[in-house]
Formats: C-alpha cells, sequence, structure tokens
C-alpha cells in the first residue's frame, strides 16, 4: 500500500482522479494543506491548519461502484467508532457527516472516476477539523474542531493511522454484507432519525435508515426513500 504526503496540493480527490493510473489500489493521499478543497454540492472545503485532509483510492470492479453510497456510509461509520475511541462523543449525520456538539467536524465526498478494461475507481475525500483552536467566523455556526470542542490537542498521526486500520479491517465485513452488517451501530448514532428534516428543501420526518443505508421518511403520510440529496436537520 503506498501512502503519500503532500505538504500543498489543490484537492486531495483531485491529485488522486489525476494520477489514479500510476497509483495502486488503496493509496492514501494526504496534504497539510489544500488551496482548492472541495465538498459536496460544489461547496468549497475550508482549509483549517492541523487537521486531517485525505484521500483513499479504490480500484474496482465497475459493478461494484454503485456500492459508493454505502460504501460512503461505511467511510463515516469507521471514523465515528475511531472518533469515539479516542474519547470524543461524536455522531453521524446522514449520509456521512460527523458531528459534535451539534456541529460538523467531519465530511466525506466520494467520488466515482475513470474506467478502464472493467475496473473503476471510487475516491473517498476525507476531512477533519482537528487541531485549529477555531473555525472562520462564516462556518461558526455549523462547524467546529475536536481541540475547540475537547479542549485538548489530539494526535493526529494516530488518528489517521486508526482510520485507516479500521477501515482495512472491516472492509472484509462490508465486501461480504454490505451495509447491513453495520445498519444497527449506524442507526444508534445517527442523529437524524426521529427527527424533522428537510431533504432538498422538502420537509419530512426521517423514520429508519434502509438495509443499503437508505434514508426511510415520511412525507404527507406516505414512506419516501431517499439515497442522496441535501439533509437538514430541524432541531
Ligand atoms: C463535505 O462535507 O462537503 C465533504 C468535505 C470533504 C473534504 C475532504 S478534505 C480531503 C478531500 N479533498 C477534497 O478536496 N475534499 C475532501
Amino acid at each position: 500500500k503506498e501512502f503519500i504526503y503532500l505538504n500543498e496540493v489543490d484537492s486531495t480527490n483531485a491529485y488522486v482522479k489525476q494520477n489514479q493510473q500510476y497509483l495502486p489500489n488503496a493509496t492514501v493521499v494526504y496534504a497539510e494543506r489544500q488551496t482548492q478543497g472541495r465538498g459536496r454540492f460544489s461547496r468549497r472545503w475550508v482549509d483549517l491548519d492541523k487537521g486531517i485532509k485525505m484521500s483513499i483510492l479504490l480500484k474496482l470492479l465497475l459493478l461494484d461502484l454503485e456500492k459508493i453510497v454505502p460504501f460512503t456510509l461505511f467511510t463515516g461509520l469507521v471514523i465515528n467508532r475511531v472518533l469515539r475511541k479516542h474519547g470524543v462523543e461524536s455522531f453521524i449525520k446522514w449520509s456521512n457527516d460527523i458531528y459534535l456538539n451539534g456541529k460538523k467536524v467531519c465530511g466525506i465526498l466520494s467520488e466515482l472516476s475513470g474506467e478502464v478494461e472493467g475496473f473503476g475507481s471510487i475516491i473517498i475525500g476525507i476531512g477533519i477539523n482537528v487541531n485549529a483552536k477555531s473555525v472562520p467566523e462564516e462556518i461558526k455556526d455549523i462547524a467546529t474542531t475536536l481541540k475547540a470542542e475537547t479542549l485538548h490537542d489530539f494526535d493526529r498521526t494516530r488518528l489517521i493511522i486508526d482510520i485507516l486500520k479500521e477501515f482495512e479491517r472491516e472492509l472484509s465485513n462490508f465486501e461480504k454484507y454490505g451495509f447491513s452488517y453495520f445498519r444497527d451501530e449506524y442507526k444508534s448514532f445517527c442523529i437524524n432519525l426521529g427527527k424533522e428534516i428537510l431533504v432538498n428543501g422538502e420537509r419530512m420526518l426521517c423514520k429508519d435508515i434502509g438495509k443499503n443505508g437508505e434514508l426511510v421518511c415520511e412525507k404527507d403520510g406516505k414512506i419516501v426513500e431517499i439515497s442522496s440529496g441535501e439533509v437538514t436537520i430541524r432541531f
């Protein structure tokens, strides 16, 4: 396996995308700084000092690429598990944001890319706000850092190693049994359940997390299943 450490890059996801033909499966690209970090829904990912910004390249059979949604859910679950092992009382906001004290500390951006001879790749980008004292004014109502909430520093190397180890250790279970293997744990940490939420602007009640990780909601007395989209929780 390969671990590439970069001081500065535009975006680790973009780096992996551009270089994937030369990179072996399971390569991890880590950057100390991103100048054009990307978030979901074409947003940018604000670059904080002393954080974790990395991308994992997974080369898969084309027919397995449809697992991208459960894959990202799985990644969120792994990160939540590792943070909890490090004493952080984190939660998961569907589909894969990690929250601490009601604010976001980690985001995941998965991208599909490239198809060569029956193989394609999933790039899983992980951004965690770790040791920065605070976040900029513009995002301070919605985001925070591990340090700001717990008032102590975290060993970033330890966190990275634990996340990658746990990811690798559980990957075979994920591949064998799919998301359902992790569903109970996911549900026990998912903050959407039982709440009224907005899905792409539409108001609904979140009832359950389905077998493949989809959000099961009730809207006007009908059950709707959501497999992607922007979800806002109305606290
Ligand atoms: C989100 O919550 O919107 C997803 C944020 C993902 C950020 C990470 S940081 C490492 C990787 N490279 C990027 O450009 N984005 C992801």
